[in-house]
């Protein structure tokens, strides 16, 4: 028989003091405080976790921790959890590490001790195989406390370089980011911004006016539509708190815990009339444009195509699907924008995606419609060379399953770079539509039929008939299909089954890289 206490009166006290500090921490830097974060359309550090995870999973960490410093009055300013809260809990039952910075303890600053918080957290994460998620609201270094704050960060920034590629991190900017506080997110493989309460930048408006003579808002400087749009440096934006918290919960069910795992299978439907629309998506004119989006909705499942960085270098979209409830990484040249040309940021971007895809196992599915690389003395001056050459690097080196599927233009160098078959894709598809050609016909024609076009009574009908001449030879996918550079020629419609089969039968792929310290990309 089990025996029962009642707890004594001194107990009691104990078991009371327990509580009593619980609730204390719960009130962070107070409620006035609290008061004035929500009356900026913005929630408390624990609202946010309490949004982001499975209810009532939860688990604080580190409740009690106050910081050490006692210069500029901080030892008469103690606040239990020293601005961040961490701890653990799940995301549709499957368990995810979290920090979350609460601007109500002086201003989310981060000292030794909050750093300390946060690092431990990282650990744990790594240690277990999870990813970790950080909810950013903070005014940066504290600055009572000087070096050991910027040791602190040092410290995460550490930790976010030896994690990469071991778990996903994923960075939620939900105030004030600033300073080189920017470079734990930066570190991360996903930044999410709130628009209009979010934003980021290493030096803010004021300096920037003294320096360059720019008046910027904070807004236009660093919030979320520049970082969406210009910078490239968020890949997801949303309305507030509630709604960026959501997408961060729906986008983790597209990624695996950690390196050694894969993402879980959902449940699926398919339109199949889908298999209808896919055939008439491409204007009959190869000039026109079309929006490439079209046909990755109509090939993988029904609404499970998730963007990334969907207003950066629009000229090429990237984003996780779902085939058969499977994770997929789509990178597609997009022709209505820029007629789907690779620029800087647009190899940028693709690289960066591939790289993470490849990082956590998750296979390669590209759309292919590319007129070639972008030229011109902007692109040439700012590195066009090194910045495409990222793309090519990341294809080249993946080991993930890689599938190409070539809707109709595979131009010049950028048809090596798009997944080609001989930097290492596992099955290329093409279109009938497909033209994989050294360059367009016309240009072609101009430059090998220099002499006879010039020499002819009538310089512009021989122009057009050899370019008809190069096309006839070129614009199909038929050379490259003779030559195994295409695997096979199919119907759109037949896109998706033909993909399911070939990521079925890459399954089981293992391939390795040669044995190294690591490569150099060249960045
Ligand atoms: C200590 C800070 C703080 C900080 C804010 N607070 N930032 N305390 N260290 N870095 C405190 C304020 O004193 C205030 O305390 C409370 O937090 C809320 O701040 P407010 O200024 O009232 O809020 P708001 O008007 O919303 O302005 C937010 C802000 C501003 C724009 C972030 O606080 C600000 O400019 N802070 C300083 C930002 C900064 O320069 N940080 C250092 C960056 S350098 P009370 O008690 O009045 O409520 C850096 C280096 C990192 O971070 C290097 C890593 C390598």
């Amino acid at each position: 028989m089990v025996k029962t206490h009642q707890p004594t009166m001194n107990n009691n006290i104990k078991r009371q003091e327990l509580l009593i500090r619980r609730e204390e921490s719960q009130l962070g830097g107070g409620q006035t405080r609290i008061d004035k974060q929500h009356s900026q359309g913005k929630l408390t550090a624990r609202e946010r976790i309490e949004l982001l995870l499975d209810e009532g999973s939860f688990q604080e960490i580190g409740m009690f921790i106050t910081h050490r410093s006692t210069y500029f009055g901080l030892d008469e300013q103690h606040y239990p959890g020293d601005g961040v809260v961490t701890g653990y809990g799940t995301i549709h039952g499957r368990m995810v590490y979290v920090f979350s910075q609460d601007f109500t303890v002086l201003g989310g600053s981060l000292s030794e001790t909050h750093a300390e918080k946060i690092c431990k957290i990282m650990d744990l994460a790594v240690k277990n195989g999870a990813p970790v998620i950080g909810l950013n609201d903070s005014g940066g270094a504290r600055i009572q406390e000087g070096v050991v704050s910027l040791a602190g960060y040092a410290d995460i920034f550490y930790r976010n370089t030896r994690a990469s590629g071991v778990i996903p991190q994923i960075s939620v900017i939900m105030g004030p980011c600033a300073g080189g506080a920017v470079y734990s997110p930066a570190l991360t493989d996903f930044v999410f911004m709130v628009e209009d309460t979010s934003y980021m930048f290493v030096t803010g408006p004021n300096v920037v006016k003294t320096v360059t003579h720019e008046e910027v808002t904070s807004e236009d400087l660093g919030g979320a539509k520049t970082h969406a749009e210009k910078s490239g440096v968020t890949h997801f934006t949303s309305a507030n708190d509630v709604t960026t918290l959501r997408q961060v919960r729906d986008f983790m069910t597209y990624l695996p815990q950690n390196y050694g795992e894969y993402a879980p299978t959902t449940s699926f439907e398919f339109s199949k009339n889908k298999l209808n629309h896919i055939q008439n998506i491409l204007p009959d004119n190869a000039s026109f444009p079309y929006d490439i989006r079209e046909v990755i909705e109509c090939v993988i499942d029904d609404e499970s195509f998730r963007e990334v960085h969907a207003d950066f270098a629009t000229n090429i979209v990237v984003g996780m699907a779902r085939l058969e409830g499977r994770t997929i990484g789509v990178i597609a040249n997009q022709p209505q924008s820029m007629a789907g040309v690779l620029d800087i940021d647009s190899s940028r971007k693709g690289a960066r995606f591939v790289r993470f895809c490849d990082s956590f196992n998750i296979p390669l599915l590209v759309f292919e419609d590319v007129p070639g690389f972008l030229p011109g003395t902007d692109q040439e001056w700012r590195g066009i060379i090194s910045h495409g050459a990222k793309l090519l690097y990341a294809f080249s080196e993946a080991t993930v399953p890689r599938v190409t599927v070539i809707t109709r233009k595979a131009y010049g160098g950028a048809y090596d770079v798009m997944n080609s078959k001989n930097i290492g894709a596992d099955m290329n598809f093409a279109w009938p539509t497909a033209e994989i050609a050294v360059m367009g016909a016309k240009g072609a024609a101009e430059i090998i039929f220099k002499r006879e076009i010039s020499g002819a009574s009538d310089p512009q009908a021989k122009w057009l008939e050899k370019e008809a001449e190069y096309a006839e030879m070129f614009a199909n996918p038929y050379r490259a299909a003779e030559r195994g550079f295409v695997d096979e020629v199919i119907l759109p419609e037949e896109t998706r089954a033909k993909l399911i089969q070939a990521f079925k039968m890459l399954e089981n792929k293992a391939e390795h890289l040669p044995q190294k310290k690591h490569g150099n990309i060249p960045l």
